[in-house]
């Protein structure tokens, strides 16, 4: 990396200067969350070391992130290491003997209008249609049938709820994981995604379990701990409260612009903006993107997850992990409730009672629309209608708005229907063998977990460092994506003819 000083943005008046950078680098790293720490730890294992990293936050992890709450730090973002064995980021977790609890799932209870509903029947159901769907999903690509949504392949596999409680079923098994609805999700890919996750396949026997991260020091501390290896204190190849407003790129390299002015120019860049970040245009690109990329763009989807917190001077809810509210009007209205104060999830010394209520997609909007006492009023309301009128009001109350975040716009992403694999290759394909594209949803197999960010950064790196070496592969896109039954169909008949 090379550093040079250049006097510009003379303010108004001429009175004001400030000093921006030119920097020169090999190859420059954008964002700082998981993907571009793996990314920074394979290029430098490579034995690449002329690099830089951008991260517009004043610290690394990117959607790793915990907050003070009550008397402990709870997490915003990643909270589950999902899927165990060899899954690098499970053994991150061993690694630095990250503090975990095992949530189970089907501790669960459900509570409708009436009060405490047996949903344990439609419950047994709903996992045993979902099974019965990912062996229809393993039948359909023997048979190289088209993919079907979530919804779709629910109902043709037994399941289709019926009333409110079904729905709360349904969302507490699917969207509550997915983040999106059986309706918008790809059916094919959530079996996909299970598979590499939680089959052996990947990541070995004992892969198929989760677990609860509950460490004071934030799950962030095992990749902030990792990319210490990389950037030692006050690196100066690395640029933390910087943002990226403008890429130029050509055949010859990448020029970066950021905010307070600085230019990066290197060989090479690897984004990891989530894609919710390149769907919104929080960045510009010059040229323009293609739009064989901004269809591989466009075709995915951000999810948003949003965790609502709420310490209570008293603990009022039932013992059980996890309490469902089957809302009469809403599907998804505050459905599922998490209890942490079950015994190895709070640390010993904490007297908070933490209940917290995940909402998902569209209530994501409202909520985030909403100011923290609209919120905390309605939350309440659901409380009262399960619990009584005698339930005391939170203490504390705080929940994250990753969809209007600038530097996230959702919390991960999710395969929706219609996107088909040469979508997804054209999203991550290089743009002239120059800039590359990695992050949690650039991995086929992993997208929306950590191991998929982890994965796509090191995967990237090493097509770099092929390029750095001068091995480059050629970059693969589909410049168009056909669909040889549509050529035969009504629909070119209707648009076609004239
Ligand atoms: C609520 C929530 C719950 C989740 N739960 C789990 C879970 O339980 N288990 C699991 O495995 N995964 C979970 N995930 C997903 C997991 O957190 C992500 O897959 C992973 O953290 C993504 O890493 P990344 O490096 O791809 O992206 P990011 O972490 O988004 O990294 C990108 C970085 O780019 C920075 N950036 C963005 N724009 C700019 C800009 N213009 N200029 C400079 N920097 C910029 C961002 O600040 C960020 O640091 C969850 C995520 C959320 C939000
Ligand atoms: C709930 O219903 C199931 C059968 O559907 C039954 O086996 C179970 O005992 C019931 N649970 C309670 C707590 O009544
Ligand atoms: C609990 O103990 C930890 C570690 O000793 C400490 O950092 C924290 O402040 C304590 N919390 C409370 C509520 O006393
Ligand atoms: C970089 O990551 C790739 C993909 O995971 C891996 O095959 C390769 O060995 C890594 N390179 C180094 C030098 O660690």
């Amino acid at each position: 990396m090379r550093k040079s000083l250049a006097l510009s943005s003379l303010l108004a008046f001429g009175c004001y200067l400030t000093e921006a950078k030119t920097y020169t680098t090999k190859v420059v790293i954008l964002g700082g969350g998981v993907s571009g720490i793996s990314a920074a730890l394979n290029l430098t294992a490579s034995g690449i070391t002329d690099i830089m990293m951008v991260e517009a936050r004043d610290t690394l992890g990117g959607r790793a992130q915990d907050v003070p709450f009550a008397d402990i730090n709870v997490e915003f973002g990643c909270n589950w290491v999902q899927g165990l064995g060899t899954n690098p980021i499970h053994e991150l977790a061993l690694k630095y003997q990250l503090r975990t609890a095992v949530t189970n799932g089907d501790d669960v209870v459900f509570y409708g209008e009436n009060g405490k509903i047996n949903a344990t029947e439609r419950y047994n159901d709903m996992n045993k249609y979902y099974e019965i769907m990912s062996q229809d999903a393993v039948k359909r690509v023997q048979k190289d049938q088209v993919d079907l949504s979530g919804k779709v392949g629910l109902d043709i596999a037994g399941w289709y709820a019926k009333d409110a409680i079904d729905d709360a079923v349904e969302y507490y098994v699917w969207d509550w994981e997915m983040g999106e609805s059986p309706e918008l999700s790809s059916t094919i890919f959530a079996v996909v995604n299970d598979q590499w996750t939680y089959g052996e396949k990947a990541f070995g026997p004992g892969s198929d379990g989760d677990k609860f991260v509950v460490d004071p020091r934030g799950f962030k501390y095992v990749f902030q701990e990792e990319a210490k290896k990389v950037f030692k204190p006050n690196d100066e190849r690395l640029l933390l409260n910087t943002v990226v407003t403008k890429i130029e790129y050509s055949d010859a390299g990448v020029t970066v612009y950021t905010k307070n002015g600085d230019i990066i120019n290197a060989e090479f860049a690897i984004s990891t903006f989530s894609i919710g970040v390149l769907q919104h245009k929080d960045i510009e690109w010059s040229p323009k993107l293609p739009a064989w990329k901004l269809e591989g763009i466009y075709g995915f989807h951000m999810a948003t997850y949003t965790k609502i917190f709420m310490n209570f001077p008293t603990k009022f809810w039932d013992d059980n992990q996890f309490v469902v509210w089957a809302d009469p009007d809403q599907r998804g209205y505050y459905n599922s409730f998490q209890n942490l104060n079950i015994k190895g999830f709070l640390p010993d010394n904490s007297t908070s009672n933490i209940f917290f209520v995940t909402v998902t997609q569209d209530l994501s909007y409202r909520v985030e629309a909403m100011t923290d006492d609209e919120v905390k009023a309605e939350v309440m309301a659901v409380l009262r209608r399960m619990y009584g009128n005698n339930i005391p009001e939170p203490t504390d109350f705080k929940f994250p708005r990753w969809h209007s975040n600038p530097l996230f716009r959702g919390s991960y992403s999710n395969w929706p229907i219609g996107e088909l694999d040469e979508h997804h290759v054209n999203m991550k394909a290089s743009l002239n063998n120059r800039v590359f594209f990695a992050g949690e949803a650039m991995s086929e197999k992993f997208f929306g977990f950590l191991q998929g960010a982890w994965y796509s950064g090191a995967e990237t790196a090493m097509s770099v460092a092929q390029c750095v070496q001068g091995k480059c592969s050629p970059s693969e896109y589909y410049e168009e994506i056909t669909n040889a039954k549509l050529q035969a169909s009504v629909v070119r008949n209707t648009l076609l003819q004239k």
